[in-house]
């Protein structure tokens, strides 16, 4: 079949069909349209861990280890692979079974933040279990002029302990960090609007999920800012939501998109994806 690249009708991302994503003649397509709509579904069938982690690398190098990540939900055998997944063997989970369930863009919170991430699905749920993703650079377009003034130079303190925390606080079962992860969880400050590195288009770079508060506002003053920057990030026009199906993986750019896993019944159904995260730089 003939590689194709669309937008999808229901909003701002890109689908690719007919790509074998084990081909490197098939990378460059699925890159541009990566670059073009910021989010790429890839409707193609069941890839093996390993053709996935070969994938993930042709966006870069992958991120490795992180604090932020237990140990224990990393797939056997293919330690790049993040599992999310409601899944047990032997009475135990083997994966995160809520993750991503709040606006947020992967690992913000480091200094080099994730380039992209790459999402596999495997199994899914007849109902619920959706990703939403929105589009900051559409958002940044959207603001004002005195509204961009405003953010100039500004930056934004992100963190992964707040939601952490909040989660294991709310009772999720997910496997807790060691003391010494959670240490090394920091605060690290970006600029609020950043430039992408290959487009060269603004984006803005926030989300609720790990941005506590604007460097040098004081707390009324940076809820409020964020607050308005927010109603322009969550506009439903700028929001694509993609239903999976078994054998998509889809891509999307953390330097341009946050992104919201919807809830499914856990009682119920499984939902189990395979996830690679690919370095970043520093914003700027
Ligand atoms: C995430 O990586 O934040 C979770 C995405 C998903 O499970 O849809």
């Amino acid at each position: 079949m003939n590689l194709k690249v669309r937008k999808v009708a229901s909003g701002f991302a890109g689908e690719v069909i007919g790509a074998d994503l084990s081909r490197e003649e098939d990378f460059a397509p699925v890159y541009q349209a990566f670059l073009d709509y910021g989010v790429v579904a890839v409707r193609g069938g069941p890839l093996a861990p390993a053709a996935q982690i070969a994938f993930a690398k042709r966006f870069g190098p992958l991120m490795g280890r992180r604090p932020s990540t237990p140990d224990k939900v990393l797939m056997p055998g293919y330690p790049e692979i993040i599992l999310l997944s409601n899944r047990r063997e032997k009475g135990q989970k083997i994966g995160i079974s809520d993750a991503g369930r709040y606006w947020h863009s992967d690992l913000c919170f480091e200094e080099k933040p994730n380039l992209c991430t790459v999402v596999h699905a495997v199994e899914i749920p007849p109902v619920g279990g959706d990703t939403l993703f929105a589009d900051l650079e559409m958002a940044y377009t959207a603001l004002p002029e005195a509204l961009k003034l405003r953010i100039e130079g500004k930056r934004a303190a992100h963190t992964f302990k707040k939601h952490y925390l909040e989660v294991m606080a709310e009772g999720s079962d997910r496997p807790p960090l060691t003391p010494e992860q959670i240490e090394n969880l920091a605060e690290t400050y970006h600029p609020i609007a950043r430039t992408h590195p290959e487009t060269g288009r603004k984006t803005l770079f926030i989300n609720p999920g790990h941005t506590t508060h604007v460097e040098g506002l004081d707390g009324e003053e940076s809820a409020e800012l964020l607050k308005t920057l927010y109603e322009y990030c969550l506009r439903p026009a700028h929001i694509y939501r993609h239903v999976w199906s078994v054998g998509d993986t889809v891509v999307w750019d953390n330097r341009r998109v946050m992104h919201n896993a919807e809830p499914y019944d856990m009682g119920l159904y499984t939902r189990h994806m395979h996830r690679c995260s690919i370095h970043g730089d520093a914003p700027f």
